[in-house]
């Protein structure tokens, strides 16, 4: 497996995977890997004949007061995990690589953006949408693996690539939980024992909602009421939001007639944990 630093370096890669008749997967990830990004990497590994992964903290999706400084990083680790699921290649850009001095262009995907986490983290799917680009179009995959747990962000890159004419397969990943329900996580390294406990509530609360819908109820706001109180009833646990959409569309619902995601994030002392379902009538 290699490790690249710069873009120059990743292009040739690519380049000669290419020449021998290669296609490319990608899985961006901010590193810190967990179960949840290896089964991204496995798929890749199934589809792909060269899995690329990048591991960059992009510092344009975090908003001021967010974990920037102290979100974890640790290639060592990372590259020895990458190593056990086949991946050929990490790029490993410096900030600078990715926004050199001067840098003022970002990608804006809009509606869908302004709700949800997007609303929590006025800029954060800016950031994002901004560092996909700019990802593939070094690495000019023919498919990039995004995980189900950050639902939204799935919605805004499919549709960026769509919109922007963009040639990548966007393939979506089931959420990675722990086997206790804790949807996977570089965040939950933050949790203390008692927070870790608290947090089982957020699995809970989606799980009896789906089974509330199974059992015949539509009510959104009586769904999203059943969420609230099951998680409020953890001192530890302070709601961000609670929210139905439809899905894909991401347009508010108030009954539930098709597919509707379910989303939450929840702030758990300093980790805010975000998870999700959807709903199936
Ligand atoms: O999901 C993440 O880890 C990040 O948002 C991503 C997609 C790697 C972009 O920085």
């Amino acid at each position: 497996m290699r490790i690249f630093h710069t873009i120059a370096e990743i292009r040739e890669f690519v380049r000669q995977a290419r020449a021998d008749g290669h296609s490319i997967g990608l899985v961006p990830t901010m590193g810190y890997l967990h179960e949840g990004h290896l089964e991204l990497m496995s798929q890749a590994k199934k589809q792909c004949d060269t899995v690329i992964i990048s591991i960059f903290v992009n510092p344009a999706q975090f908003g001021p007061g967010e974990d920037l400084a102290s979100y974890p990083r640790d290639l060592d680790r990372d590259a020895g995990m990458a190593e056990t699921v086949g991946v050929d290649a990490i790029f490993n850009p410096g900030v600078e690589e990715i926004y050199p001095s001067g840098y003022c262009t970002y990608v804006d995907v809009e509606r869908i953006t302004d709700r949800l986490c997007g609303a929590s983290r006025p800029g954060h799917f800016r950031g994002v949408a901004t560092v996909v680009t700019k990802l593939f179009n070094i690495v000019k995959p023919d498919y990039a693996f995004f995980g189900q747990k950050d639902a939204q962000q799935v919605l805004v890159i499919k549709r960026m690539a769509t919109d922007l004419n963009m040639e990548v397969e966007v393939v979506t990943v089931p959420t990675v939980r722990e086997r206790d329900g804790l949807a996977m996580s570089s965040r939950n390294i933050y949790l203390d024992p008692a927070q870790r406990q608290a947090a089982l509530s957020l699995n809970r609360s989606l799980k009896r909602a789906a089974a509330e819908v199974r059992a015949g109820e539509r009510d959104a706001a009586k769904i999203r009421q059943l969420v609230i109180d099951i998680i409020k009833a953890e001192p530890l646990a302070e709601i961000d939001y609670v929210e139905i959409y439809s899905h894909p569309d991401l347009e508010p619902v108030e009954a539930i007639k098709g597919p509707a995601l379910l989303a939450l994030a929840v702030k758990m002392g300093r980790a805010r944990l975000i998870d999700n379902i959807i709903l199936h009538v």
